[in-house]
């Protein structure tokens, strides 16, 4: 063939992908119109791994408006194009999404080495990939339905679990590509293979990481905190010497992969409480700054020069303690976590909100016949009996509450 090796995937693959009917829906439309189709990408690699994907990304060469209204008359979706890049989305209603890329039909003639022959954009796009094992198409034509272009010997290097760049300067022309290299590196438990190490060692050792836009980092960095095993990657890249490039540490914090994971556990969503865990040990100056650089929200700063102030703090005033009474759980435990000396205070903080208390509320005050700012004072002042261990039960609270409003009344 001339496009390479013909490798055709097993049945069972496409069978046991959650994407079966779509696939089936498009080669179909293959053949109803005159239009070819392709998968291409990550998606590829993934069913060829046996893995899941939420993303499939096609190349459409013919009309690919036709190939959107058929798809979102059979499923429930929402689509977005981008006219200036001729692509489109479709947002499946299960967290599926289906990239669309047009093809326009270009002639190439590679000097000396394959015939003449239509390269469609698909060719182009494979071309211009991270690694091989992500330059990997598969035709989802009637005609040879399930077959996989493999350009570049992606085939062979899925199966030696290893991650090889498509040329030497895949890395400087890319230098995200290093980040994308690692985290694939871990999440597939691959290998890089030993040439492509090397130019992974050498753009991180030239600095090239330093190239990557603001945007694109902070991208990058949630993209990294997303993955089944973000300690891991954030570790290997500690270990290439590539987190000061990227972040304001050369170092993790100590026991960062225990309390990470204990964040996520109990906040996954909350990617920035995560980053102000790693970022934690920072100086105060730089973290700050880098923040600011990438354009992090007033908040997350000021819950940065939080953890800063009770990094180093020995003991919790009252006042401390009230204050911190205001914050968020999420917050509560990450402090919990970075502050040395009073990490347990804050934790004993935390967990007695969970429990509810104090055991009275606003309201139960009100009707005792309160009203205004003493209530929080009250309630806050309740909190800390709690807290110093002075009362247990919701009666206990009353009495003091009694004992105040005749203290008051003398
Ligand atoms: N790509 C690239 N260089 C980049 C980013 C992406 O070459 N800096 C290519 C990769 O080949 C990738 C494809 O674009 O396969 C699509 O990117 P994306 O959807 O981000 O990645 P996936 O490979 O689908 O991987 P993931 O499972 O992480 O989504």
């Amino acid at each position: 063939s001339p496009l390479g090796s013909i490798f055709q995937i097993s049945e069972e693959k496409i069978k046991s992908s959650p994407w079966k009917e779509i696939l089936e829906e498009l080669k179909n439309l293959t053949s109803q119109y005159n239009i070819s189709i392709y998968a291409i990408g990550g998606f590829v690699r993934d069913l060829l791994l046996g893995q899941s994907n939420y993303d499939l990304d096609i190349v459409v060469e013919g009309d690919i408006q036709l190939v959107i209204s058929k798809i979102i008359d059979k499923w429930q979706s929402k689509v977005i194009t981008h006219p200036q890049f001729g692509t489109s989305e479709i947002l499946l209603n299960d967290r599926k999404r289906i990239d669309i890329a047009t093809a326009r039909i270009e002639y190439y003639e590679e000097p000396g080495s394959l015939p003449k022959v239509e390269r469609s954009s698909l060719w182009l796009d494979l071309k211009r990939r991270d690694f091989t094992i992500n330059a990997l198409a598969m035709s989802l034509n009637e005609e040879n339905f399930g077959e996989i272009i493999d350009l570049y010997g992606g085939l062979e290097d899925l199966t030696r679990k290893e991650l090889r760049v498509l040329h030497n300067l895949s890395f400087i022309e890319d230098p995200t590509r290093i980040l994308r290299g690692v985290r694939l590196e871990v999440r597939l438990g691959f290998n890089f293979e030993e040439k492509t190490f090397k130019l992974l060692k050498e753009a991180i050792e030239n600095g090239f990481l330093n190239k990557i836009a603001k945007e694109r980092l902070k991208d990058e960095i949630f993209l990294i905190l997303q993955e089944p095993q973000p300690e891991k990657v954030l570790k290997r890249l500690e270990e290439l010497n590539a987190l000061s490039y990227i972040l304001p540490v050369k170092r993790l914090p100590k026991n960062f992969e225990k309390k990470n994971q204990i964040l996520r556990r109990e906040f996954p969503e909350k990617l920035e409480l995560h980053i102000l865990n790693i970022i934690s040990e920072a100086d105060t100056e730089e973290g700050k700054k880098w923040l600011q650089d990438l354009k992090f929200p007033k908040k997350v700063l000021y819950q940065f020069i939080l953890l800063k102030k009770y990094e180093n703090t020995n003991t919790l005033s009252e006042k401390d303690i009230k204050s911190l009474l205001d914050l968020p759980n999420d917050l509560l435990l990450l402090l919990s976590l970075t502050a040395k000396k009073i990490g347990k205070n804050i934790l004993r903080i935390k967990l007695l909100k969970e429990k509810g208390v104090p055991y009275l509320k606003g309201e139960d005050l009100i009707n005792m016949g309160f009203k205004g700012k003493i209530i929080g004072d009250l309630l806050k002042k309740l909190f800390l009996k709690h807290y110093y261990g002075e009362v247990k039960s919701k009666e206990d609270e009353e009495k003091i509450i009694k004992e105040f409003i005749n203290s008051t009344q003398l």
